[in-house]
């Protein structure tokens, strides 16, 4: 089925239930303006000047994690017409948007902080029960967060006429040319639970970022400090010994680091793997290990990096990233970045044009999810796979 973009729905004078993904770097509890918040902002603009009522939901960070916070900052890094109401489903919430005229923005706080957000087929779901009555559209323009199966992103499209906003329509259009045959995948990035599904599908792969780390864990490598951390950071549920198992049985065709690029004392450091175990925190691919991948990205056919190399947002361990940026952009065949961080490095590098690239991408998992063929629980609701595949 195709989707309805803005352009197919009428939304004049009626409420819109937008899901935007405003999920941005935290840097000392600041929320940081990066281009999520940018390119949601067309959307809203769109909406706006169309005569919408908009009622924003989206999310910041998990529930436990350092960086869930409220939206309040996302709201005014969205700009003065955004009105932030701390509240989702209770009264403040449902006064807000009754008290809505053309042209106004309601962005409502963190949907995470709502459990009935992670259970969206449950009954009596609270989102659903005090947001529908309230809302004529819904329009989802989180393609990045399309991949969880949240009530935000697939309980409302069939309840109500429904479409896809700017920012997901780039995205969609975008992703639906890539051919992924003969392709590179350059696997970076925290989220590396997620990084398995694009093993063992006979493409070659270079593992960097903490997904590296963890593949040379799985050979049983010892880190010393790191190996801690790595426990701590990469696995969501499950047991770790079972995560590293299942990993190790996909590691052919995988390219590893050779060495590290640490801590020491505020100073970069590297160090070969022979040096290790250490207690100084990994920040880092090294010069060697970065020389060998930009080799290999160099004469690939096609290439799909996600996440990056390293801790990219300080300048003493960004240099594995763009260095890998740097060989993706030099790369003759298709180039696909994901991921929010990556676009970041891009836009903020003197040295990386996003012209060179084949298309940057906001979105980490979901992009991979849809490379990997998964269907999307996003898509899905929006009635995508119901006459075609996600991939051509
Ligand atoms: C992202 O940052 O990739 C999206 O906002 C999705 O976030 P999540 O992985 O926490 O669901």
């Amino acid at each position: 089925m195709k989707l309805k973009t803005l352009k197919d729905l009428d939304v004049h004078g009626l409420t819109v239930l937008l899901r935007s993904d405003l999920n941005s770097d935290v840097v000392n509890g600041r929320v940081l303006k990066g281009e999520r918040i940018i390119e949601s902002g067309k959307t809203i603009d769109w909406l706006v000047k169309k005569g919408a009522r908009v009622v924003i939901l989206a999310h910041q960070g998990n529930p436990g994690k350092k960086d869930f916070l409220s939206l309040e900052m996302h709201a005014r890094l969205l700009g003065r017409h955004v009105k932030f109401v701390d509240d989702v489903v209770g009264e403040k919430a449902v006064k807000a948007i009754k008290g809505m005229k053309k042209g106004d923005v309601v962005l409502l706080d963190n949907v995470r902080g709502v459990g009935d957000e992670f259970k969206p087929r449950k009954k009596g779901n609270v989102l659903l029960k005090v947001l529908l009555p309230l809302i004529d559209i819904y329009v989802n323009d989180a393609f990045s967060v399309s991949h969880r199966d949240h009530t935000s992103l697939v309980g409302f499209a069939s309840h109500r006429e429904s479409g896809i906003g700017l920012l997901f329509e780039k995205e969609i259009r975008a992703l639906e040319k890539v051919r992924m045959k003969n392709c590179l995948f350059v696997l970076g990035g925290a989220k590396g639970e997620s990084d398995i599904k694009l093993l063992g599908r006979g493409n070659k792969v270079i593992a960097c970022g903490l997904f590296g780390q963890v593949c040379l864990a799985a050979k049983g490598f010892k880190f010393g400090y790191q190996d801690a951390f790595l426990k701590k950071t990469l696995l969501t549920k499950g047991s770790w010994a079972g995560f590293l198992k299942k990993l190790k049985s996909k590691l052919k065709r995988i390219e590893l680091p050779i060495d590290f690029a640490v801590n020491f004392n505020g100073k970069r450091r590297e160090f070969g793997l022979d040096d290790f175990p250490m207690e100084f925190e990994i920040e880092d691919i090294g010069e060697e290990s970065i020389k060998r991948f930009c080799r290999m990205i160099e004469d690939a056919e096609s290439v799909y990096v996600k996440g990056p190399a390293g801790w990219a947002e300080d300048r003493r361990f960004r240099k594995g990233t763009v260095e890998i940026l740097k060989a993706v952009s030099r790369c003759k065949g298709f180039s696909l970045v994901g991921g929010g961080q990556l676009s970041e490095v891009i836009r903020k590098s003197l040295f990386l044009r996003r012209k060179k690239f084949g298309h940057v991408s906001l979105s980490g998992g979901a992009c991979l999810s849809y490379i990997a063929g998964e269907k999307l629980a996003g898509l899905k609701a929006l009635g995508y796979y119901t006459s075609r595949g996600n991939r051509k």
